[in-house]
């Protein structure tokens, strides 16, 4: 049985105090027992959310990390090694907003992933498609280009320790969400091809949704077989909409 997941991708919102307050609301929840939960604010306030979660059964993460572990000469980077170090579980690989925005590569985020899980981090490799290649008939192809990039670098081993998050770009922030159905048969084929290389990892390795979850939508999404939980943007900075959430996922 996989351990559904939740997490919370604050991308580059939150002051100190708006933190503070996040943090608060998120401790008074009643969670489920049976979910990770995790939060993944701007690398500004990790230590911040760490030191306010200390006792809490969240934990935190990192949205992206240099393409080289430990220490060095890389102006305005984080590392890896130094995420740890900090109190970071988990570091989120390729969404969708640095391959397109900032422009990263399979290649980079193959060296990023690698030096996430060099540090002892568990990546969560994020994938999906955009609007132009779901009505080009693209999505599995470009999902799986995604996908095997790392699983030809790192091989398929590489997805004991880590985590894959299914996020069709034309779903992320736009109140659009895939139906659990297309959600569903992208998450089957991501099984499917890791399941090629091993069966033990395809079956072990968790896939999560992401792109406007909401607690309205969550239960039918999680509902699915392949589906394991979520990744979760705008509804994360809400605490008792991201509770509802995570309450779904325990369901
Ligand atoms: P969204 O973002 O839930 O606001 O669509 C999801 C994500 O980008 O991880």
């Amino acid at each position: 049985m996989r351990r559904p997941m939740v997490a919370g991708n604050w991308k580059m919102h939150g002051t100190r105090a708006s933190v503070a307050e996040l943090i608060e609301g998120l401790a008074n929840l009643a969670l489920p027992g049976g979910v990770d939960v995790a939060v993944f604010p701007p690398s500004l306030h990790v230590s911040l959310v760490v030191d306010c979660l200390e006792g809490q059964l969240i934990s935190v993460g990192a949205q992206n990390c240099a393409h080289q572990a430990g220490q060095g000469a890389l102006t305005g980077e984080v590392s890896s090694t130094q995420l740890a170090d900090a109190g970071c579980k988990f570091v989120l690989v390729g969404h969708s907003e640095r391959r397109q925005v900032m422009g990263e590569s399979n290649e980079v985020l193959n060296r990023k992933f690698e030096a996430a899980q060099a540090a002892g981090l568990i990546p969560i490799l994020c994938i999906g498609e955009t609007l132009e290649e779901r009505e080009a008939g693209k999505t599995l192809e470009v999902v799986g280009q995604q996908l095997g990039s790392i699983i030809e670098e790192l091989g398929v081993g590489a997805f004991v320790n880590a985590v894959i998050a299914y996020e069709p770009v034309w779903a992320i922030g736009t109140g659009l969400t895939a139906s659990p159905e297309q959600a569903q048969e992208v998450h089957a084929a991501i099984r499917a091809q890791l399941r090629q290389e091993n069966s033990e990892v395809a079956q072990g390795v968790r896939l999560l949704y992401g792109g406007s979850v909401k607690a309205a939508n969550a239960v039918e999404l999680f509902g699915m077989p392949d589906i394991d939980g979520g990744l979760i943007g705008g509804a994360s900075l809400n605490a008792d909409e991201f509770g509802a959430i995570i309450r779904a996922a325990g369901n």
